[in-house]
């Protein structure tokens, strides 16, 4: 693994005055992640992390978990992917889906989980004879939107039910295709770190500390036209020369959208 998280300076704590459940959830991230818990003892995440001398705190609440460092926090939430799903049910396009040409039934591969929004749209898509793989680097980013896609209350049923179906794996994805049998997925997508961050995204923000930052190599593409069955699908800025770099020649997405989808299909190989 390869996120800068990995340097392991960081400690799970819990908020102020704690139930005895909440100890216990932040004991069991603590042993998950490999690194100590630590009592709050009252003391406010800045005096607690200066004490430790660790650049972040995972904080278990009663109500959510989250990571802080340096002013940010990042938590799970379903953000975009619930607002996509209600579009889709009102049948409208959404890009992702139609680079990826999923059809319900189909098996993704998502290399690069993140927050998970691209997984749960995919997973609602897919439906129950689907399957979505998430792999995530960072084991911080991995344990949190695990234990939310699990367990985010979310109102809507069809969201709630998408975001239980999504299987998440902290593990580095070059590892992990290298893996893999041959088809194994109908479609392979990634949504790597951008060389170049687009201005306004709190979200892509909030997990920028833990994120594994690399670019893609011709290897991993190569890997994953091994175990796409169907697609290989790169989420990137318009514009962008790793298209290019990477051999996706085909490019999909709205006319004016800043971020499109780059597509190989593996039949025309
Ligand atoms: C831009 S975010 C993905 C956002 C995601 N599509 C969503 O909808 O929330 C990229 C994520 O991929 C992860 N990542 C980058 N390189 C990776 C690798 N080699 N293996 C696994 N995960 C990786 C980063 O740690 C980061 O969490």
């Amino acid at each position: 693994m390869s996120g800068p998280q990995q340097k392991k300076s960081f400690a799970v704590t819990t908020s102020h005055r704690p139930s005895k459940a909440t100890i216990d959830l932040a004991k069991h991230f603590a042993k998950k992640l490999g690194v100590p818990f630590v009592e709050r003892n009252d003391l406010s995440q800045k005096a607690l992390a200066d004490t430790l001398k660790v650049r972040g705190l995972v904080v278990v609440s009663a109500n959510r978990v989250s990571y802080f460092e340096g002013g940010r926090e990042f938590f799970f939430h379903p953000g975009l992917a619930s607002l996509r799903i209600k579009e889709l049910k009102n049948g409208k396009t959404d890009q992702m889906i139609k680079a990826m040409s999923l059809i319900p039934g189909d098996y993704v591969l998502d290399c690069t989980l993140g927050l998970g929004s691209d997984a749960i749209v995919a997973s609602y898509v897919a439906g129950v004879e689907g399957r979505i793989t998430g792999l995530e680097d960072s084991s911080v980013i991995a344990a949190l939107v695990q234990h939310g896609l699990a367990n985010y209350p979310a109102p809507e049923k069809d969201l709630a039910l998408a975001m239980r179906r999504v299987r998440v794996i902290n593990i580095n994805h070059k590892e992990y295709l290298a893996g893999l049998a041959p088809q194994s997925y109908d479609i392979v997508y990634f949504d790597p770190m951008f060389r170049i961050p687009r201005c306004h995204s709190p979200a892509i923000d909030s997990i920028r500390p833990l994120a594994n930052p690399h670019p893609l190599d011709r290897e991993t593409i190569d890997l994953a036209l091994k175990v796409a069955a169907r697609r290989v699908v790169m989420k990137e800025r318009r514009g962008s020369t790793e298209f290019q770099r990477l051999g996706f020649h085909r490019i999909e997405g709205g006319k004016y959208a800043p971020v499109v989808y780059g597509v190989i299909e593996r039949k025309r190989l």
